[in-house]
């Protein structure tokens, strides 16, 4: 038995060897003491029965949200994905600056080809310097609208929060659920040119809650202990809206975003886009009973459909009389309260002094916005649903993006030609009011140019980025995520960037992943491209990334294997 058992510990070790090895040479200097996790994740069908009807969806494990990936400070993270469902998958995990695995990163067509049905790929990657609460979703197709899970990364052994330890810690993931097949769905918008249906429900946790049909039972609960404090991991895995949270009578205390510690901000409400994660200390400083903690609409375009019935979660205390009425949470902000989304960003500091680029080697301006193609079909009932006839589409500079149908990092690292072009513009092609003079009335041509464009970025450039909503169509919040990195957000504020007046935050900006750039303003982000690879950046609203609102920076190698992307992993998937 002994001998069975330690043959089979060296079978794994030498397996583990084997996926490893291309960068054993790096990891040699990478920190020590990390332990290594390895978990499988199999993508299969799960039955649920949601909002009076029974539907089969695409989940990890059979578990809707998925299973929480665990880990700490410096871990290694392997994960065997094996693909049982008829649909392409791949796992991205988000948040994760993926130090010299790029090949591990997940997004489809982006660094790999998509896991195919009865495939598996094992994703490896090791958390340098990265705590808290981030999350993992499917990046294929609009999946992760149920295919998603937290990944929850503890200090080291020792290390205790920065804030009074809490008496329980719970996750609270905030998604959108859609009866249809979502592989179908982004299909048929696709072929529409119109806009996306809007969800079936909010859910908390995979659960609609009580105001919606047949879901009196089908409702989220945290018990508590009056007087005790609770850290809450609130994600926003939702697909295609923002969304505010509160809980009745209760005050959040935010102490992280993004996976990184900020200094104690007391709010009522937060706003979460897509992509987004926060962690907020609630007290059970209240009178005994059951409080609703909500989830409603944050739409800041003009003229856009959306789903307005809110998702309930009970708070509940211990001692409450088990069905009494919850307290609503009567703090949730109108669907267009962009004053309460602005004053949670102001509140937003790092808990410590960053390391931000004060000088920069390259400078970029992006304009982030909608467009409206010309109708080119013969059928244009059937395909050209956009504003005034035409096809609805999404831009940075005016690019929208066309994925590739080969992996990008493969045809970058290959050298494959023919796949994508390096001339993406580092600023708009044509300055202009972006805000107010954007051409969205009917006569005016609003396209946008299409390709499979890049821009590269020399290997340790220190980076601003302004990132600048513009009104074509109309001016909305988006939420840009950028894999691979976090940034600084060293300012942002509302109409057109002007840095004569902007003014900037390099002592304690806010080090975060995805950024909410304002409604009809701009975001400045600073980072330091010491991550060599392909990475996608893009607007989290996957009707958006749909649409084209994306773009793939490469970042070149370095010098030296500490500089340089290790080889692909043997078994990276073939398109
Ligand atoms: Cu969370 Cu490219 O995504």
């Amino acid at each position: 038995m002994v001998s069975l058992v330690s043959l089979f510990t060296y079978v794994l070790t030498s397996l583990l060897f084997l996926c490893t090895h291309n960068t054993v040479q790096a990891i040699a200097q990478w920190p020590k003491g990390g332990s290594t996790r390895f978990y499988e994740f199999k993508v299969q069908m799960l039955q649920v029965n949601k909002l009076c009807n029974t539907r089969s969806i695409v989940t990890i494990n059979q578990m809707y949200p998925g299973p929480v990936v665990y880990a700490q400070e410096d871990d290694r993270v392997i994960v065997k994905l094996t693909n049982e469902t008829p649909y392409n998958a791949t796992i991205h995990w988000h948040g994760v600056r993926q130090i010299l695995s790029c090949w591990s990163d997940g997004p489809s067509y982006i660094t790999q080809c998509p896991v195919q049905s009865g495939q598996t790929f094992t994703y490896e990657f090791t958390l340098i310097k990265q705590k808290g609460t981030l999350f993992w979703h499917a990046h294929f197709s609009w999946l992760r609208a149920t295919v998603y899970g937290a990944l929850i990364i503890y200090p080291k052994k020792g290390v205790p929060y920065p804030f009074k330890f809490p008496y329980e810690e719970h996750t609270v993931i905030l998604g959108e659920y859609w009866q249809q097949d979502l592989v179908q769905l982004e299909r048929s918008v696709m072929a529409s040119g119109g806009t996306a249906p809007i969800a079936d429900a909010y859910t908390i946790n995979g659960h609609p809650g009580p105001n919606y049909n047949c879901s009196a039972n089908d409702v989220y609960k945290i018990n508590v202990v009056p007087g005790k404090t609770y850290m809450i991991r609130l994600i926003g895995a939702l697909l295609n809206m923002e969304s505010f949270f509160s809980i009745a009578n209760h005050k959040l205390t935010i102490v992280e975003a993004d996976g990184e510690y900020t200094k104690p901000f007391i709010t009522d409400r937060v706003m979460l886009g897509p992509g987004q994660t926060l962690n907020v200390l609630v007290t059970a400083d209240q009178k005994i009973g059951r409080y609703s903690m909500a989830m409603g609409p944050y739409m800041s375009a003009q003229n856009a459909s959306f789903q307005n019935i809110t998702s309930i979660a009970y708070f509940q205390y211990i001692g409450a009389t088990p069905n009494s009425v919850a307290i609503p949470a009567s703090l949730l902000p109108r669907f267009n309260d962009n004053l309460a989304v602005k004053t949670v960003m102001d509140g937003l500091k790092s808990l410590e002094i960053g390391q931000v680029p004060k000088e920069i080697d390259m400078n970029l301006f992006f304009t982030i916005g909608l467009n409206v193609n010309k109708c080119g079909s013969k059928t244009p009932n059937q395909n050209c649903q956009g504003v005034n006839g035409g096809v609805m589409a999404a831009s940075m500079n005016n690019n929208s993006f066309i994925r590739p149908n080969i992996s990008l990092l493969q045809a970058y690292y290959n050298h494959i030609n023919g796949h994508f072009t390096e001339d993406f513009p580092g600023s708009p092609l044509k300055f202009y009011d972006f805000v107010n003079g954007a051409p969205n009335s009917a006569p005016n041509n609003t396209g946008s140019t299409n390709g499979t464009r890049t821009k590269v970025i020399e290997y340790g450039s220190r980076v601003q980025l302004i990132l600048q909503d513009t009104g074509t169509v109309t001016t909305e919040n988006h939420p840009i995520h950028l894999h691979g990195y976090s940034f600084y957000v060293v300012g942002y504020g509302s109409g057109n960037y002007n840095p004569q007046t902007a003014t900037f935050n390099l002592v304690d900006p806010p080090y975060m992943n995805t950024i909410g750039v304002p409604v009809g303003g701009w975001a400045a982000i600073r980072f330091v491209a010491d991550n060599p690879g392909v990475w996608f950046m893009h607007c989290h609203l996957e009707i958006h990334l749909t649409w084209g609102l994306s773009v793939a920076l490469i970042v070149k190698n370095g010098q030296g294997p500490m500089e340089t992307l290790p080889h692909p992993p043997a078994d990276l998937p073939r398109c």
